[in-house]
C-alpha cells in the first residue's frame, strides 16, 4: 500500500462552499439517485454537467507511466460514470482491456460513445467479474459513497478482482478546516474519515493498493 497522488495534474476545482449551501438532507436524497440531476443538473446537486473536455488526460498518463501500462494488461474503473477516464486510458493504450462499471443508469446510459461496450451497471459491492480479471483496478471518488460494511465490501472487491495494482481515491482531510469544509460540501457521501483513519480502515480490509485524497478546500 502507498499513498501516492495520481491525480496531482487533474484541474483543482474550488469548490465554492461559501455560495452554495447545498449540503441538506433534500438536496443529498435528488443526488444519491445519481441520476440526471446528480451528473448533468444544478451543482446544488451535483457535477453541474459532468461533460468530456480531456482533463483526464494527464491522469492517464500519469497512471500508464506509474504502472508501466502496456497493450497487454487490463484495466477496470470501479465508479467510471460516463467512461472518460477509461476513454483517455484507452487513447494512450490502444491495445489496453478495458471496463467500467457504475451503480448509475444514467450514467452508463450516457458513456462517451467509444467505450459503451465496455461499461456496464454494476454496484461496486458485487463485481460482475472472476477473481484477479484485472492488472489495475481504480475508484475514485466512489467508495465513500457507501456505508461502512458496503465500503469495506467494495474494496475487498477492488482486491478480488485485481491481480496486480489498486488505485483507490476517497474525500478526507488533513485539518479541521477541511473536514468543515467537506461537511458542507458533500451530497452523497456516507463513509467519512481522517487521512489518519482510512488506512487503517484499508488494512481492515485487506487492501494492498495504492490510494489518495480528495480535499476540500
Ligand atoms: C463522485 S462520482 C466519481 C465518478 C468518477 N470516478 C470521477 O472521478 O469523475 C461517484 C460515482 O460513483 C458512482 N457510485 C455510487 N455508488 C456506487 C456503487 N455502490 N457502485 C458503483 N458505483 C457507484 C456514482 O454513480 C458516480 O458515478
Amino acid at each position: 500500500m502507498r499513498e501516492v497522488n495520481l491525480l496531482d495534474s487533474y484541474p483543482r476545482v474550488k469548490r465554492p462552499i461559501e455560495k452554495i449551501a447545498r449540503s441538506t438532507e433534500e438536496n443529498r436524497a435528488i443526488s444519491r439517485q445519481f441520476g440526471f440531476e446528480y451528473f448533468d443538473g444544478d451543482r446544488k446537486y451535483g457535477y453541474g454537467g459532468y461533460y468530456y473536455d480531456g482533463r483526464w488526460k494527464a491522469v492517464a498518463r500519469r497512471m500508464r507511466d506509474y504502472y508501466k501500462l502496456t497493450d497487454s494488461d487490463a484495466v477496470l474503473d470501479v465508479g467510471c460514470a460516463k467512461g472518460f477516464l477509461l476513454h483517455d486510458l484507452k487513447e494512450l493504450i490502444p491495445g489496453l482491456q478495458v471496463a467500467g462499471v457504475d451503480i448509475a443508469e444514467y450514467a452508463i446510459a450516457n458513456v462517451i460513445e467509444d467505450m459503451k461496450p465496455f461499461c456496464k451497471v454494476a454496484n461496486a459491492t458485487i463485481l460482475p467479474f472472476p477473481d484477479k480479471s484485472f492488472d489495475l483496478v481504480i475508484s475514485i471518488n466512489t467508495v465513500h459513497n457507501l456505508k461502512r460494511d458496503d465500503c469495506k465490501q467494495a474494496i475487498q472487491e477492488m482486491e478480488r478482482v485485481g491481480r496486480k495494482y489498486k488505485y483507490l481515491q476517497v474525500d478526507s482531510w488533513f485539518n479541521e478546516k477541511q473536514q468543515e469544509n467537506l461537511m458542507n460540501w458533500y451530497l452523497t457521501g456516507f463513509t467519512f474519515m481522517s487521512v489518519a483513519d482510512w488506512p487503517e480502515f484499508f488494512t481492515e480490509c485487506g487492501y494492498t493498493g495504492d490510494y489518495y485524497w480528495t480535499i476540500t478546500e
